[in-house]
């Protein structure tokens, strides 16, 4: 093991340069990290999860057709007249805040060559520190915010981190899978990741979801990190490589999971969310049990 790093993750990047195919037709138009949880878009929740975790700054990977999510987080100057005009002040705050919950930076990847490839289009934004990555299909409700949660196993450790949920028996298949050694109730020291294991062969139902804290010397790795599945450069390979040499944990994270990439999950999200809204919660549970019944 490392010693532990005593750089402060100060930086995160969020790839959105994804196609959103299993968003289509709405995504068409609307970048997938656009479509609202009630009246919040699903990156706002992740840009929130960044500040509660003490980031500084943000660094989307973005591409063509995604300026929307970079005009949210920006000024606008004539809807905040016309919110001031009207006397609207909640509304007012509520989209001046946004301009300053973080520094926001932008690169683009110019084609969608695999989330290792997206990570790697921030290197000269993140220079020589540790990071955070968040994905937006991933939204994480918990007390502690769950990018939280790797940053403080990453302070103790020093070494990169990656965020795990155990999925439920026979989903293995799906996703990125841990296997590894316990130092801790939800600790393990990783010894091997097996991206999407042949039905009936995973060592354990620890899946890889969207939280990282990565070392910078992630970034050489990726560089020379070949394309694999899907002719794309995949991050859990460059992951391989950064556990050989340095050594990586995985965390099971502590919070409701909600995979918002997925048709289901997205609902099963917007439907979370808006039961936790004071303004709406009567009214959305009265809905739903009424829809359940007919
Ligand atoms: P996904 O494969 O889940 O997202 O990548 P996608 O491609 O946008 O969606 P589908 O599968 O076609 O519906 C996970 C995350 O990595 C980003 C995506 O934007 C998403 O947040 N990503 C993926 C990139 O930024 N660049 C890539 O080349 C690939």
């Amino acid at each position: 093991m490392s010693e532990p790093s005593a750089k402060k993750v100060r930086k995160a990047v969020v790839p959105v340069a994804g196609l959103g195919t299993r968003f289509l037709p709405a995504t068409k138009a609307v970048p997938k990290e656009m479509l609202p949880l009630v009246d919040v878009p699903s990156i706002q929740i992740i840009v929130e999860e960044c500040v509660a975790a003490g980031i500084e700054e943000v660094i989307f990977v973005t591409a063509r057709g995604k300026s929307a999510i970079e005009d949210h987080f920006d000024r606008a100057p004539e809807l905040e007249a016309l919110l001031a005009r009207r006397g609207k002040k909640e509304d007012l705050a509520a989209v001046r805040r946004l301009t300053e919950l973080a520094r926001f930076v932008s690169v683009r990847q110019g084609e969608p060559r695999g989330l290792g490839h997206a990570v790697l289009c921030a290197r000269a934004a993140v220079g020589d520190e540790p990071f955070a990555v968040l994905l937006g299909d991933d939204l994480l409700d918990a007390e502690v915010p769950g990018i939280r949660q790797l940053i403080d196993l990453h302070a103790r450790t020093g070494t990169g981190v990656v965020g795990l949920k155990e999925v439920p028996v026979g989903q293995e298949h799906l996703y990125g899978i841990i296997d590894g050694e316990r130092t801790a109730p939800r600790e393990l020291r990783v010894r091997k990741l097996i991206e999407k294991p042949a039905p009936g062969t995973a060592p354990s139902r620890l899946a890889i979801i969207g939280r990282y804290v990565l070392p910078p010397e992630i970034f050489e790795i990726l560089e020379t990190t070949p394309a694999g599945r899907g002719d794309e450069i995949q991050l859990t390979d460059g992951l391989e490589t950064l556990c050989a040499r340095k050594g990586l944990y995985g965390l099971e994270v502590e919070g409701q999971r909600f995979d918002v990439g997925d048709r289901a999950g997205y609902v099963l999200a917007l439907v979370h969310y808006a039961l936790r809204r004071d303004d709406i919660r009567v009214e959305v549970r009265a809905g739903l049990e009424k829809l359940l019944r007919s």
